[in-house]
């Protein structure tokens, strides 16, 4: 039995007041929120105020990215150490911006997956192709390629507690163009087959595979109701209050 899991990835959006007016609202959404996971990533500046904000409640609050190092020379970088430091229990890893726009390798998710799984850190890992990658045929190639260089060898316990895969078509992000349900449950029963072969049945089974994508309160019900799509990692309509509570509510009963 897995519980939908509903995760706003804030970017570079908000400042600190309106972080709080959201944490404020979310405390009585979370008090309501029953059946649901639900998630905030803020920019790392608002983290451990955020943290704070939606203590004593179920919400998850994570960061966007971290780097593995425990500390050093990288100007304008946050450690994984860090993240934990100020509250955090969850990190995003190989978001499709990180990729694209930041140059991060299937290797540098996998030296960061590794640190954070070991400082307790668990972790919602972005897999995804782009739109010419998926005009040549090539998207379960790639998503394959991003789950196996993440993933292999890591402990079952872990993956089935502690790693939640968001499948977000990199043509899908921010673009306003929605993966289709068919497209979505496709590449997610691909997936969970990935994972059946690596870890087996009892992993897959309790494995979260989010979709991520520009999912609104209009779209999110249909790729819910898809039988291998276990919640949303959203960021547009994660900004307000209102469409968040929208799809947290949506979100409840979303899982297998
Ligand atoms: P979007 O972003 O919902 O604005 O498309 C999703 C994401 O990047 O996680």
């Amino acid at each position: 039995m897995r519980t939908p899991f509903i995760a706003g990835n804030w970017k570079m959006n908000l400042d600190g007041a309106e972080c709080a007016a959201f944490c404020a609202g979310l405390r009585d959404v979370a008090a309501e929120a029953e059946g649901v996971r639900l998630g905030v990533f803020p920019p790392f500046v608002y983290l451990g105020a955020v943290v704070e904000a939606l203590a004593g409640t179920d919400v998850v609050v994570g960061a966007q990215t971290a780097r593995p190092e425990a500390s050093g020379a990288f100007t304008g970088e946050v450690a994984m150490r860090q993240v934990k430091d100020v509250g955090a229990t969850h990190v995003i890893l190989g978001h499709s911006e990180r990729r694209h726009v930041f140059g991060e390798t299937d290797a540098d998710v996998r030296a960061r997956l590794d640190v954070a799984l070991e400082l307790g850190l668990d972790v919602i890992l972005c897999v995804g192709e782009t739109l010419e990658e998926r005009h040549t045929g090539r998207t379960e190639q790639v998503v394959t390629r991003q789950f196996e260089q993440a993933l292999s060898n890591i402990d079952d316990a872990a993956v089935a507690e502690r790693i939640t895969v968001a499948y977000e078509p990199v043509w899908a992000i921010g673009t306003g163009e929605t993966a289709t349900p068919e497209q979505a449950q496709d590449v997610h029963a691909q997936l969970r087959a990935l994972a059946d072969r690596h870890f087996g049945g009892d992993v897959s089974s309790r494995l979260v595979i989010q979709y991520g994508g520009s999912v609104k309160p209009d779209n999110v019900a249909t790729l819910l109701a898809c039988p291998d799509v276990d919640g949303a990692l959203v960021g547009g309509a994660s900004l307000k209050l209102e469409s968040f509570e929208t799809l947290a509510r949506l979100g409840v009963g979303g899982a297998a």
